[in-house]
């Protein structure tokens, strides 16, 4: 792996998962909209950024070629198949045989054999719903382009982040098949280590066509699981 680019690259996650390929010493290019471009000032001269939204065909084509290796955060802005758009452009632009890892969160399941607390569902159900009431984020398109990418014969992982909080990094997140596997009961992930994750399954090609769901190593659940294996 030498060149990569991470779609989404000035957000939180974004600016982690930067941060992390810049210290494997890859070449790294961002997309980023226009307007955040100035987020991404403390990489200036280390990486090379391509301004634009993340569902535009030509910003696309243009900031994977040549990469052997591309991060998306997908998240579902506006009304307007935003992260479809962007999967889309992705999965039909990035180079042959490119490692394509993609964001989002255990909302999605790839099998249907995710067991979710009701008090999730209740969550998911209403923050939906507000949402696309106020006209802000299509949460139904986050689901489209993950169906898109596991009926993609790329070479693809679909990371699936539990709630987040802010922090020093714990090192890499561990990782189930199902959301209702008894590791990932405690539900939290530091973002950096989210951003861990991403960039180490670059190199992992146990992770290739898996949809793992993530939880911090340091976790009440991790630890227990750990203890009993
Ligand atoms: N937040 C959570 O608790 C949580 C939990 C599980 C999984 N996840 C997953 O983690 C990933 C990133 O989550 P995050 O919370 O850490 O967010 P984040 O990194 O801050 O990412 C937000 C992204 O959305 C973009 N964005 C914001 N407003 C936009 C708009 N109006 N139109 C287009 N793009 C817009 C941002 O770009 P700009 O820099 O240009 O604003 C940025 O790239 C997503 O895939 C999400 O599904 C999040």
């Amino acid at each position: 792996m030498k060149k990569v680019c991470i779609v989404g690259a000035s957000g939180k996650l974004g600016r982690y998962m930067v941060r992390h390929a810049l210290d494997r010493g890859y070449e790294v290019v961002g997309v980023c909209r226009e307007q955040s471009v100035g987020k991404l000032k403390d990489f200036e001269g280390r990486i090379r950024v391509v301004p634009g939204a993340t569902d535009d065909r030509g910003v696309i084509r243009q900031a994977v070629a040549g990469c052997d290796g591309v991060l998306v955060v997908l998240v579902p802005w506006g009304v307007k198949q935003y992260s479809s758009g962007t999967a889309q452009a992705v999965l039909d632009l990035a180079e042959p045989g490119a490692r394509l890892v993609f964001s989002c969160g255990w909302h999605i399941s790839r099998d249907g054999k995710d067991v979710y607390s009701w008090k999730f569902k209740a969550l998911v159900r209403v923050f939906g719903v507000v949402a696309r009431l106020f006209r802000l984020v299509e949460l139904d398109d986050q689901v489209e382009a993950c169906r898109k990418i596991f009926a993609s014969d790329t070479r693809w992982t679909v990371v699936r982040g539990s709630d987040l909080e802010e922090g020093e990094s714990e090192g890499l997140p561990v990782w189930s098949r199902h959301v209702g596997d008894p590791v990932l009961k405690s539900n939290l992930t530091r973002r950096v280590d989210f951003a861990l994750f991403m960039v180490e399954a670059l190199e992992n090609d146990a992770l290739v066509r898996e949809a793992p769901a993530i939880v911090g190593r340091n976790t009440a659940s991790a630890l227990a699981y750990a203890a009993a294996n």
